[in-house]
């Protein structure tokens, strides 16, 4: 039977292998971040495109994130799924993650629709939070997709995890992140309620600001 200290031991061991030593670790990493990057410009350019039919810029900004390593052991670890490069590629659809924050509700189905024709995006899942919104509020538009690095020597398909929402949405989700997780608690009811009560709020004034909008463009 394994003890608290060896398990600690394997798992500081495995963070040091992730983190330092594995020449292939750093490798796909390096891929994730290229994948990353592809993604970054596509939405620049439907930005770019768009800016000019619109006379506005639906992207507000792109966040890129890549998990980190003591991330990537948890979630593998958590669902006994083996601590390997591979298993990373194959059960792992979050290690890149884009997120791109637009203006109103209708730019973010905008974008993902101008995103999955694009020939060389493959859609893997996609979860519409924003028609279907989480019990506690939580609204966003989440897409997995695998598309194609160039590498010197060969071309090698990437899992992406994009999650595009609006303003209010990002607000939102991002106060409620903070709330949870530097507290680590869980949440009493009426603090759920108020959350979701918050996210409703949010939504309207998220419709009527597109609705404004709407009006300001038939003047
Ligand atoms: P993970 O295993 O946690 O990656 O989630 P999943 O595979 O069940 O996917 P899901 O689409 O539910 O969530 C993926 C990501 O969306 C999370 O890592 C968060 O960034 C974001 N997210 C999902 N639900 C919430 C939520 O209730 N609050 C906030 N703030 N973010 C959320
Ligand atoms: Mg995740």
């Amino acid at each position: 039977m394994e003890t608290g200290l060896n398990m600690l031991i394997k798992q500081e061991s495995l963070i040091e292998w992730a983190r330092e030593k594995s020449l292939p670790y750093k490798e796909l990493m390096s891929y994730y971040r290229c994948a990353m990057m592809e993604v970054e410009t596509k939405f620049k350019v439907l930005s770019e495109d768009f800016s000019v039919k619109y006379d506005r810029n639906p992207i507000q900004s792109i966040k890129l994130r890549l998990k980190s390593p003591d991330s990537i052991i948890d979630k593998l670890s958590r669902n006994s799924w083996d601590i390997s490069i591979d298993s990373i590629e194959k059960n792992l659809n979050d290690v890149a993650g884009v997120r791109v924050i637009c203006s109103y509700q209708s730019d973010v189905y905008e974008l993902a629709d101008a995103l999955l024709m694009q020939d060389d995006v493959e859609l893997i899942a996609r979860k519409d939070y924003i028609a279907n919104p989480k019990p506690n509020g939580y609204r966003s538009l989440h897409l997995i997709i695998a598309i194609p690095i160039f590498l010197h020597n060969r071309k090698k398909m990437m899992k992406v995890e994009i999650q595009i929402r609006t303003l209010a949405m990002d607000w939102w989700a991002s106060l409620e992140h903070d709330m949870k997780y530097k507290k680590d608690l869980d949440f009493s009811d009426q603090i759920l309620r108020e959350l979701h009560e918050c996210a409703e709020l949010s939504d309207a004034i998220d419709r009527r600001m597109e609705y404004l909008n709407q009006q300001c463009e038939k003047l």
